[in-house]
C-alpha cells in the first residue's frame, strides 16, 4: 500500500480501534432528529469521535476548516426514504474527496437489494480510483427493508465487500457476529441502528468488540441521546479502555445525575 493510503488508513483505524461519529443520515432522510442543525450537533461530539463520518454538503456548511478530525467522507447517494434506496449512484468524485482533504471515502452496498449489481459496482469503481489516489473505501453493508440482520447475510455482504477491495466494512451486530468478522478479512465496524436505551447501545458496542469488531460507526445513539457528549464519552471508554457496559452506563448516569466523573475516555 502507498504511503499516502496507508497515512489515511492510519487516521481512520488509529490503533485498530476506532469510534467514528456518524452524522450522514441526511443524504436519504433529510434533517433527521437531532441533525436538524448539523453544525451544533456535531462541534461538541467532535473531540471524542477518532474520525467523523459525513457528506461534504454538511462537511463544507457545519465543519470548521481549521478542523484536525480525520473524515469520512459519504460519496454515495442518488435515492431518498421516498424512493428505493437501493438505487444509489457516487454522488461525490475522487477529486473533490481529496480536495475536501478525506481519510477515506464511504459507499453503501446493497446485496440482495433490487439495485445489488450498481451498488456493488459503485464499491469496485471507487476502490480502483481509491488505488489510483491513495483514498481508502469504506463499504456500508445497507440493509433494505425485507433484509435479515443474520450472520449468514451480514456475513456474505461483509465478504463481498471485502472481495471488491474495501479496505474497511461497516455493518450491524448479530447473533454469532464473530462469525461475520472471522470471514471478514479487513476491519469491521459497526453502526448504532436505531435509537435504543443508552444502556442496550452501549452493551451492543460491548458484545461487538468482545467479537471482534474494530470499533463503531455511531450515529443516532449518540447524537439523539439526552446527553450526547456523555454517551459518546461512554462509548469511547467501551471500545478504547474496554470498560463494560456497565461501567460505561454507571458513568454516563453519574454525569447525567451530577453525582461523578464523566467517563474517563478523554478526547481523540
Ligand atoms: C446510513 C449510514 C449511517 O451512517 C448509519 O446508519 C450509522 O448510523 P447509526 O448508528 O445511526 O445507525 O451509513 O447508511
Amino acid at each position: 500500500m502507498d504511503w499516502g493510503k496507508q497515512n489515511r488508513l492510519a487516521r481512520v483505524m488509529g490503533t485498530g480501534k476506532t469510534v467514528m461519529l456518524a452524522v450522514d443520515h441526511g443524504y436519504f432522510q433529510g434533517p433527521t432528529t437531532g441533525l436538524e442543525n448539523p453544525g451544533k450537533t456535531i462541534a461538541p461530539l467532535l473531540p471524542y469521535a477518532d474520525s467523523v463520518m459525513l457528506t461534504r454538503g454538511v462537511l463544507r456548511t457545519s465543519v470548521d476548516a481549521a478542523s484536525e478530525k480525520p473524515v469520512v467522507l459519504r460519496v454515495s447517494g442518488g435515492a431518498s426514504i421516498l424512493k428505493e434506496l437501493s438505487d444509489e449512484g457516487v454522488t461525490t468524485s475522487i477529486e473533490e474527496a481529496l480536495r475536501l482533504n478525506a481519510s477515506a471515502v464511504a459507499v453503501s452496498i446493497f446485496v440482495g437489494g433490487d439495485h445489488e449489481k450498481e451498488s456493488l459496482m459503485n464499491l469496485a469503481k471507487l476502490v480502483d480510483e481509491g488505488e489510483r489516489y491513495g483514498m481508502p473505501v469504506l463499504a456500508v453493508t445497507a440493509v433494505g427493508r425485507e433484509m435479515n440482520r443474520d450472520a449468514r447475510y451480514l456475513a456474505l455482504a461483509c465478504r463481498i465487500a471485502a472481495e471488491m477491495g474495501a479496505q474497511v466494512v461497516k455493518t450491524y451486530h448479530c447473533e454469532d457476529f464473530r462469525r461475520v468478522v472471522d470471514s471478514c478479512p479487513v476491519p469491521v465496524v459497526i453502526a448504532g441502528g436505531k435509537k435504543t436505551p443508552e444502556r442496550d447501545a452501549l452493551e451492543l458496542a460491548a458484545k461487538a468488540m468482545a467479537d471482534g469488531a474494530s470499533g463503531v460507526d455511531m450515529g443516532r445513539n449518540i447524537f439523539q441521546s439526552a446527553d450526547p457528549v456523555g454517551m459518546i464519552r461512554a462509548v469511547r471508554s467501551v471500545v478504547h479502555e474496554g470498560a463494560s457496559a456497565a461501567e460505561a452506563f454507571s458513568a454516563l448516569e453519574g454525569r447525567t445525575k451530577g453525582q461523578g466523573p464523566a467517563p474517563s475516555s478523554s478526547p481523540g
